[in-house]
């Protein structure tokens, strides 16, 4: 399968998936795993949005793949307004209803195809640099470098590479098969249906060191569990 039909993949993947996926983000069903589990994620997730709100005040922000709105409500209490883009439709509407009343836009759009002249102090990225294609990881920090204010930021979070039996015991990902070699994992929906996406994992160090490559200086970090978190700017030094 070639980078093209990957990415054509990996949207109906999560076009499907879209009424299933808070079922991993509010580990219900499949991706419950007990109490003690429960509790631990739910201090990841609170450390993840601490985070965010370290980061404030956001500006302008545009949110890519912004999804189900996880990211998007942790973002927009600190944002003077949120450009919510995602190739999902599906997505989208529930986004739009946990953020009602917030100053939230929706994009239904492929970000490889978008385009704006809008430009933002923030553009923010949940769980989604990782479904970036190494093909496209130069393109996609170009775009992101010009939808910035001068002096703007790029942030975002993600899972952290795994690491032993480290992934699956602690994420319980029994719908995801990775593969390393390909950067790519399968995905099994509740009703059987299997795709292929895009999985890159970065380590802290080695994305600092790719985007400086690329112009940009990052601080890239982890919770003490499941998640990275970066910052990223061009040309300036970063405040946090
Ligand atoms: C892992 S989810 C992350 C969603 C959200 N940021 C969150 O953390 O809950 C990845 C998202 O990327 C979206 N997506 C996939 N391919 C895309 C593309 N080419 N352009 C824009 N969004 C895309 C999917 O629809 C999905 O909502």
């Amino acid at each position: 399968m070639d980078v093209e039909e990957l990415l054509a993949e990996q949207i109906a993947y999560y076009r499907a998936r879209a009424p299933e996926y808070d079922d991993w983000w509010e580990r219900r069903d499949r991706y419950y795993q007990g109490p003690e589990f429960f509790e631990w994620w739910r201090a990841e997730i609170d450390s993840v949005a601490r985070w965010f709100k370290g980061l404030a005040p956001l500006g302008a922000v545009l949110e890519i793949a912004a999804g189900t709105g996880n990211i998007t409500r942790l973002l927009a209490p600190h944002a003077d307004s949120v450009l919510a883009l995602d190739s999902s439709t599906e997505t989208l509407e529930i986004n739009a209803v946990k953020t009602a009343g917030m100053s939230v836009e929706y994009v239904a759009a492929d970000i490889f195809a978008w385009e704006s002249d809008r430009r933002f102090d923030t553009v923010a990225f949940g769980f989604w640099l990782s479904h970036v294609p190494e093909a496209r990881f130069e393109q996609y920090w170009g775009k992101v470098a010009r939808w910035l204010v001068p002096g703007g930021r790029a942030v975002f979070v993600d899972n952290r590479p795994p690491d032993g039996d480290w992934f699956e015991r602690r994420t319980g990902n029994t719908d995801a098969v990775y593969d390393s070699s390909r950067g790519t994992s399968q995905r099994t929906l509740r009703d059987g249906h299997s795709f292929d996406i895009v999985k890159v994992f970065w380590e802290p160090d080695v994305l600092e060191h790719r985007l400086r490559t690329l112009g940009w200086q990052a601080q890239v970090g982890r919770t003490s569990g499941a998640f990275i978190h970066g910052v990223a700017t061009l040309g300036h030094s970063i405040s946090e």
